[in-house]
Formats: C-alpha cells, structure tokens, sequence
C-alpha cells in the first residue's frame, strides 16, 4: 500500500533528509527529545518522514484537515474495517455537498457525485477515515493548480480532472505519537511540561496565503459542513472561512514579526529547528536575533534547493535555511 499525499503550499517534501540531520545536529548537542514537536505539520510530510525514521512526533497544527492528516500518521485514528469503508455507486445521497458546491467546477459532475455517495452513502455523518480517503481521492481529480481559492475553467482532455476518482484505502500505522489541533501558543499554554522534553520543529506560514481558506472544501469535508452556511464566491467557500479563529497571524504582513516573536520566546522546548523562506514577511536576521534573545545558542543551516516553474523547462536554485536554536 502506497502512502497518500495532497498536494500543499510550502510542504517541505525536498528537505526531509535536512530537517533531520538538523534535528539531530543539535539533539547532540543539546540533548535529545522525547519527541519532536511538529508545530505546523501541514501536509504531514516532516511528520511522516520523522515517524519513518523511528522518532516520536506530536503533530500539531490549526487547520482541521492537517490534524486530521496527522492523526492519521500517528496512529491515532481507530483502523478501517473493509464495511467503514464500503461504497455504493448506486446509493441515493440524501443531502449531497460535494455535488451541490462543486459539481462541473472543481470535480467533474461524475466525481462530485461519486464523492458524496462515498461520504454520505452510509450515512450523514462519515467516520474520520471515510473523510480522509475522500480528500486523498479528490485531490487527484480537481481542476485547480493545488489551491482552492478557483477552478480551471477548461482543464485539457488529459487533465486529471477528468479521470475516475477513487477511494484507495489508507495504510494502517502503529501509534507512534501524539496530536492536537491548536494554534501553536494554545499548545505552549496547555502542554508546557511535554513541551520541556521535546524538540520544536517549526514551518510557520511565510505570506499571505491563509491555509483554512486555501484548502476550504478539504476543511469543510474534515469538519463534515459544521457552519458552512451560505457558500461565497467563484470558489464557494464556506462561512466558517470568515470566522477568525481560522486565521493565522503569520499571515499577516504587520503581525508576522510578533507571531515568530512569541513562537520563539515563549517555547517551553529548550531546542528548535525553524524553516526559513526568504520570500516571508521576517528577515532572516530577525529570527537569529529573536532566538539568541531568547537565550538560545544559534546557527543557521544552508540547504541548496532546485526549485521547478510550473509550466516552464527551466528550473533555478533557491536557498533554504535551516535556523537551529538550543539551550
Ligand atoms: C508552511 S505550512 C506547513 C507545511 C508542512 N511542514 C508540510 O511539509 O506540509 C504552515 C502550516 O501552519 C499552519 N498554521 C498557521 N498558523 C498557525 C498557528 N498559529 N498555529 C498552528 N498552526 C498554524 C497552517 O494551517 C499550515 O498547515
């Protein structure tokens, strides 16, 4: 059985055998951790390489489908039975959501219908699992360029919007760890001793790009439509999109700097690893600063990168950094 990915902004899939040299880099000088704390685990890729690897991982992040990604990895999910995950083609969905938000926009009609049978076909609320296999299934189907913010009005004859989707069963994994869904700072506040023993590893957001509204339909099936109200927009994103809770400071141009402040003075975890991107709203002095500031030894680890152009052949280099800090 295969592993599963979707396709997310700033998942770090290039540098998993960096962020692990990192990370023990200065587990040997700092000591080592209980676990690794993944403070933004997104996609779950540095979680799912960590636990590969044989480490401990607490996966954490403030969007619903990233924990639930997570739980998955760790093992926290109770495992499928072959009838939890059972699908009826011919079954009447009584309340269908994929169909009636999506249908000929982002999913072609076949699969938006498709995907409701799978989610509702055995009833109004679909396990854990169940919503999880269906983001895998429909994130190889869509019309978009790995984004939900809009749809490609005409994907070409071999786009993959056109293909059948399907609902591949997901691996079954030891429980190796531990998760919680909290913005990073509710984490320091509610688990500061776990946190002592534990080694940070943080890829905060580096722009803009809110992660709830980007990936809004995968969040809503997460969160099976609670609050979706009235959907807005070409994307037709759901209510809850507004609500702020679901945004990040990181995000956010004039709060950026506080954010990675507090992220770094304020964690309980004497070790860190911070990815860097050079496009984000901090400078990479900053952080050094914030993290000696914070009485931390520092050192900063140079990652050479191929970075691709989507539609063009060329590809350029980009430099990743790897900010390590330690006490
Ligand atoms: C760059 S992505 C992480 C990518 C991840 N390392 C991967 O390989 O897929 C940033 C993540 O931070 C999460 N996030 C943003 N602000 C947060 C906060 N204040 N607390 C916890 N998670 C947050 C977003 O939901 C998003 O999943």
């Amino acid at each position: 059985m295969v592993a599963q990915h979707i396709r997310y902004i700033g998942s770090k899939r290039k540098l998993l055998p960096h962020i692990l040299d990192a990370i023990t880099k200065i587990e040997v000088v700092g000591g080592a951790g209980v676990m690794v704390f993944d403070a933004f685990s997104g996609s779950g890729r540095v979680t799912e390489y960590l636990l590969d690897q044989g480490r401990r991982v607490w996966a954490n992040d403030m969007s619903p489908i990233a924990h639930l990604i997570g739980q998955h990895l760790v093992g926290d999910l109770p495992p499928a039975s072959s009838e939890d995950l059972s699908y009826d083609s011919t079954a009447t969905v009584a309340e269908p959501r994929i169909s009636r938000y999506w249908s000929g926009t982002f999913y072609s009609t076949d699969n938006a219908l498709r995907a409701d049978q799978f989610l509702f076909g055995a009833g109004p609320v679909p396990s854990l699992l169940r919503r999880l296999t269906c983001v895998y299934g429909l994130d190889r189907v869509d019309a978009t360029t790995g984004v939900q913010r809009a749809y490609l009005k005409s994907p070409a004859p071999s786009s993959r919007f056109w293909k059948d989707i399907e609902f591949l069963p997901l691996e079954d994994r030891p429980k190796q760890g531990e998760t919680t869904n909290l913005d990073v700072l509710r984490a320091y506040e509610k688990y500061p001793e776990v946190l002592e023993g534990c080694t940070a590893y943080f890829d905060p957001p580096y722009n803009e790009n809110q992660y709830f509204a980007t990936y809004h339909i995968y969040n809503a099936i997460t969160q099976n439509f609670e609050g979706f109200g009235d959907p807005y927009g070409v994307a037709q994103k759901s209510q809850v999109c507004k609500d702020p809770e679901t945004k990040s400071d990181f995000c956010s141009k004039r709060r950026a700097a506080q954010a990675f402040e507090d992220m770094i003075k304020k964690c309980p975890a004497p070790r860190m690893v911070i990815s860097y991107s050079e496009d984000g709203f901090v400078a990479l002095e900053q952080i050094v600063q914030m993290i000696k500031d914070s009485g931390r030894k520092c050192e900063v680890v140079e990652v050479d990168h191929k970075k691709y152009n989507a539609g063009k052949a060329k590809s350029n280099r980009v430099t990743e950094y790897l900010i390590c800090g330690w006490r």
